[in-house]
C-alpha cells in the first residue's frame, strides 16, 4: 500500500509519516482534512519526465491542481504550464513563468481571456474557426491549432475529449481551414494539438491519434504548403489510486508518446516537429495525501460507515468519475488491518461516499486516515457544497512543512453573502 503514497512516505512506530513528519503532527497543526503533498515526489516525477523527453517542452496541466508554490517548484525544474482560464493563468505568472512556456487553452475563450494571453506571451491553442480573427485582434502572436480526431480513449467518458463530436478541438476540415484563416491573419501557426483524454494507463489512443495526426499534418503540406513545427500531445499520463491498477511510470510512457510522434513522422517523410506534453494528474497526483478525521463509526448488519470530516466537498471524483481510492489507518498502520469499511462523506447526500470497500484495523472516532493519489483534480474541484470551508494544502520536505494553501474559513464563506 505505500507505494500508493508519495515517495517520502514511511511507517515510523506505526504511523505515516510524509516529508519526515508524522500524519498526526500534521493535522494537529493544520487540521483536516488537510491534503499534503510531499516536495520530493513533486521533483522526481518533474526529472522523472524532463529526463525521459529531454527534447521536448513540458507544460504542468495545471487544472490538476492549480497552486503558486507548486508552478513555481515545477518553473525550478524547467517545466512551463498549460492554462485554460484567466485564474490559471495568473497562478502560472504569479509563480514566474514566462511567456514561452504558457499555453492557453479553452473551447470558449472570452476575449480577456485572449488580451491577457497575449500580453503573457502565451501561445494560444485555438478551438474554434472564428478564433483566429478574434486572436488577432487580441494582441495574439502564436498560436497552435487543436485538432479532434475520432479517437475514442478507453478511459471514463467524461474525460475522453478526441472523439467525434467532442467539444474540445477541430475536426480535420475546420482545423485546414482555421489554420489556413491564421496564417491570413498574420498569425504564427506554431503547430498543432491534441489531448485525446485522461487517466490513460496505456499509450493506444495516443499512438492512434499520433498516426491520424500525420495523416492530417501530410494533408496541411499537401493543401496548404504548411507544416507544423511543433505538436503538443496535451497530457492524459495516469496514476494509480488503488493497489489493483497497474500503470506504467510517467517516464516510460511520456518516451512512448515521444517515439511513436517521431517514428510516425519519419515514415510520412514529414519534418520532425518539436513536442510538448502537458501532463497534469501524474506530476502531482501521487504526490497529495489526503488526512481525515474519522467523526463516527456506524456498524449496520451489511456495512460499516466510517465518517469522516470531508468528503465530496474536496475529493468529488468518486460521483463523477467512479473513481476508486483505498485509506490507510494513519496512526495503527502497523495494526492488522481486518474490518472491511466503507468510507462516508459528511454531506448530506448518501452519494458522499469517498471508498465503498476498505480494510481498516477496528476504526474508531478520532481515528486518523490517510488517503493517497489524492493530489490531482479533488483539491482542484473542490466546493464549498454545504457551506463546508474548503481544506488547506501543505508542502512537506525534510520535516519541515509549509501551509501552500491556506483553509477557508465560516468568515470567508460569509464575506460572499448579501448582509443587511
Ligand atoms: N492538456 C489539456 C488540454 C487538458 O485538457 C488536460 C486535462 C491536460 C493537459 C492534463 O491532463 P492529465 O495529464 O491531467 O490527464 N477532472 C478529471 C480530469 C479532467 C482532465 C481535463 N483536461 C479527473 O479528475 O479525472
Amino acid at each position: 500500500m505505500l507505494e500508493l503514497f508519495p515517495d517520502s512516505a514511511r511507517i515510523e512506530e506505526g504511523e505515516l509519516t510524509v516529508g519526515g513528519l508524522r500524519a498526526s503532527a500534521l493535522a494537529g497543526r493544520f487540521g483536516t482534512p488537510l491534503v499534503v503533498y510531499c516536495e520530493q515526489t513533486l521533483r522526481a516525477r518533474a526529472r522523472e519526465i524532463r529526463e525521459a523527453v529531454p527534447e521536448a517542452l513540458v507544460l504542468f496541466g495545471s487544472k490538476a491542481f492549480p497552486n503558486v508554490a507548486i508552478l513555481r517548484l515545477f518553473a525550478e525544474e524547467r517545466i512551463g504550464a498549460d492554462v485554460s482560464t484567466l485564474g490559471e493563468l495568473a497562478f502560472a505568472r504569479a509563480a514566474g513563468i514566462e511567456g514561452e512556456r504558457l499555453v492557453f487553452h479553452g473551447n470558449a475563450k472570452s476575449d480577456d481571456e485572449l488580451r491577457t494571453a497575449a500580453e503573457a506571451g502565451a501561445t494560444v491553442a485555438l478551438d474554434a474557426e472564428d478564433e483566429p480573427g478574434r486572436a488577432a485582434a487580441a494582441g495574439t502572436r502564436r498560436v497552435l491549432v487543436r485538432v479532434t480526431l475520432g479517437v475514442e480513449a478507453d478511459t471514463h467518458e467524461a474525460i475522453q475529449t478526441g472523439h467525434h463530436g467532442s467539444k474540445f478541438g477541430l475536426p480535420p476540415d475546420s482545423a485546414l481551414r482555421t489554420i489556413a484563416a491564421a496564417r491570413s491573419h498574420g498569425l504564427d501557426v506554431a503547430g498543432l494539438h491534441i489531448h485525446v483524454g485522461s487517466q490513460l494507463a496505456d499509450i493506444a489512443a495516443h499512438q492512434e491519434t499520433i498516426e491520424q495526426l500525420a495523416a492530417f499534418a501530410a494533408r496541411c503540406r499537401d493543401e496548404l504548403g504548411w507544416t507544423p513545427e511543433v505538436v503538443d500531445i496535451g497530457g492524459g499520463f495516469a496514476v494509480r489510486h488503488v493497489e489493483d491498477e497497474p500503470i506504467a511510470p510517467l517516464g516510460e510512457l511520456a518516451r512512448a508518446v515521444t517515439d511513436a510522434v517521431e517514428l510516425v513522422w519519419d515514415s510520412r517523410a514529414l519534418p520532425r516537429p518539436s513536442l510538448v506534453l502537458e501532463p497534469g494528474r501524474a506530476l502531482v497526483g501521487h504526490a497529495g495525501v489526503t488526512l481525515y478525521r474519522v467523526r463516527s463509526v456506524k456498524r449496520l448488519a451489511d456495512v460499516t460507515w466510517v465518517a469522516v470530516d470531508g468528503g465530496m466537498s474536496d475529493n468529488p471524483r468518486p460521483q463523477l468519475y467512479g473513481a476508486r481510492y483505498t485509506a490507510l489507518s494513519a496512526t495503527r498502520a502497523d495494526e492488522p488491518a481486518t474490518e472491511n469499511v466503507s468510507i462516508a462523506g459528511l454531506h448530506c447526500e448518501s452519494g458522499d461516499v469517498l471508498i465503498d470497500d476498505v480494510l481498516l484495523p477496528d476504526p474508531r472516532s478520532g481515528d486518523l486516515l490517510a488517503v493517497p493519489a489524492t493530489g490531482a483534480y479533488a483539491l482542484a474541484m473542490s466546493s464549498n457544497y454545504n457551506a463546508t470551508p474548503r481544506p488547506a494544502a501543505v508542502l512537506v520536505a525534510d520535516t519541515e512543512a509549509r501551509l501552500i494553501r491556506r483553509r477557508e474559513t465560516i468568515d470567508d464563506l460569509l464575506a460572499f453573502e448579501y448582509q443587511e
